[in-house]
């Protein structure tokens, strides 16, 4: 950094960023962390009879859904000489190359090799093509991209599980600038961490970009951090009504779930959605969330307002004026350089969450599972305290 005396930035260091938090590929620590979770990679009408590319954690993959409605993940070269399966048709049984016409099922199993004199001869049993698990819940296609050995079970969540009067969970893949940007081109760390940041939301939200939020967001808050068994958990403290205490909860919980109630409407409970941050790689990300509703398209419905417009429909003099959390976080960079950073007293949970990854690095290093990873059903199931409450 520039020395403090003169603060010239002729004096800057070459900056660098953490890349044990930051990325994502497979051997990189992080990667490797990540690898050991369930993520989701479409949603469920994404996984159809066209194949379709997916891109997660750095890998490119196709994704698709066979006549007997199984969801596929499968290596896009095919093993045979290596022509992409997006190019391929989709058949009751699986997915068939175009080239040599090998087809192979949601596993990877050849079944046929047509240009051999026995098409579905034993030969077949020689190759797989390299597949991983995918599973369906809450609307959403997920995946397992790690070690077979070490796969958990999917989990559920409490708050996706019970359903109030009338309320079904939808599934929906664009919740970044409400919706006017589906991939963010920044680090996917940019994002998770904000989950944790709840004093930018009276600043970038509030003040400086005029209310992106119900009015009560905007008041600041008293806020307080503390671990939960899997993630980092804020409490923020705001006056409410008639002279009541209006208390706010959200969680940022392992590996990418951003657990916030709706900032947009003055609705009182638990928690009634989640969102996944995915890495796309190290310089990508992208959202998808699932939440209970009581109406169809629900999820999609709130948007913020910046300067009374959507963020697609702001020019680029408006999304100067009037940023909100895609300027803020794409404007750190494509991959935030940790070395320039100052963190204070309010970023205590952005450090925390940062502490909580750098144990799961170590417990993976010396052999162990990391948090939130759960081997039996009843293990899986996730109960979390986020939600916005009124209190005497
Ligand atoms: S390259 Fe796929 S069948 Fe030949
Ligand atoms: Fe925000």
């Amino acid at each position: 950094m520039a020395t403090i005396d003169t603060g010239s930035a002729y004096g800057l260091k070459k900056p660098t960023y953490n890349a044990r938090l930051a990325e994502v590929g497979r051997g990189t620590p992080m990667g490797e962390l990540l690898r050991r979770y369930w993520h989701p990679v479409g949603l469920s009408s994404d996984a159809g009879a066209t194949p379709r590319r997916v891109r997660i954690l750095g890998e490119e993959l196709i994704l698709f859904r066979d006549g007997q409605g199984r969801a596929g993940l499968v290596y896009p070269r095919c093993c045979h000489r290596g022509t992409t399966l997006y190019y391929g048709k989709v058949e009751e049984r699986g997915i068939r190359c175009c080239y040599h016409g090998w087809l192979f099922d949601v596993e990877g199993r050849c079944l046929e090799m047509p240009a051999e004199p026995d098409p579905g001869g034993r030969q077949c049993q020689r190759v797989r093509q390299p597949w991983y698990p995918a599973q369906e819940r809450y609307g959403l296609v997920f995946a397992y991209l790690g070690p077979p050995d070490r796969k958990p079970v999917l989990p559920r969540y409490e708050c996706l599980e019970v359903m109030g009067p009338g309320e079904t969970v939808e599934a929906d893949d664009s919740s970044i600038g409400s919706g006017g940007i589906v991939i963010a081109p920044c680090n996917w760390l940019q994002h998770f961490e904000n989950v944790v940041d709840p004093y930018h939301v009276p600043i970038l939200h509030g003040s400086f970009s005029g209310p992106q939020f119900v009015e009560q967001m905007a008041a600041f808050p008293k806020v307080t951090f503390e671990y939960g068994p899997v993630g980092v958990k804020a409490t923020s403290i705001r006056p409410g009504p008639d002279g009541r205490t209006f208390r706010r909860v959200t969680e940022a919980v392992l590996p990418t779930l951003r657990v916030v109630p709706n900032p947009r409407v003055a609705q009182y409970g638990r928690v009634e959605s989640i969102g996944w941050t995915v890495p796309i790689d190290d310089t990508h990300y992208r959202i998808y969330v699932a939440g209970r509703i009581r109406e169809k398209g629900e999820l999609a419905r709130f948007k913020s307002r910046y300067n009374g417009k959507t963020w697609a429909e702001l020019t680029p003099e408006e999304h100067q004026k009037f940023p909100g959390d895609v300027e803020a976080q794409v404007g750190q960079g494509p991959i935030s350089f940790h070395s320039e950073e100052h963190l204070m007293s309010s970023d205590q949970g952005v450090a925390m969450l940062r502490q909580m990854f750098q144990r799961q690095l170590e417990a993976l290093g010396s052999g162990k599972d990391p948090v939130g990873v759960a081997f039996t059903e009843a293990d899986a199931y996730v109960k979390l305290d986020a939600g916005q409450y009124l209190e005497d």
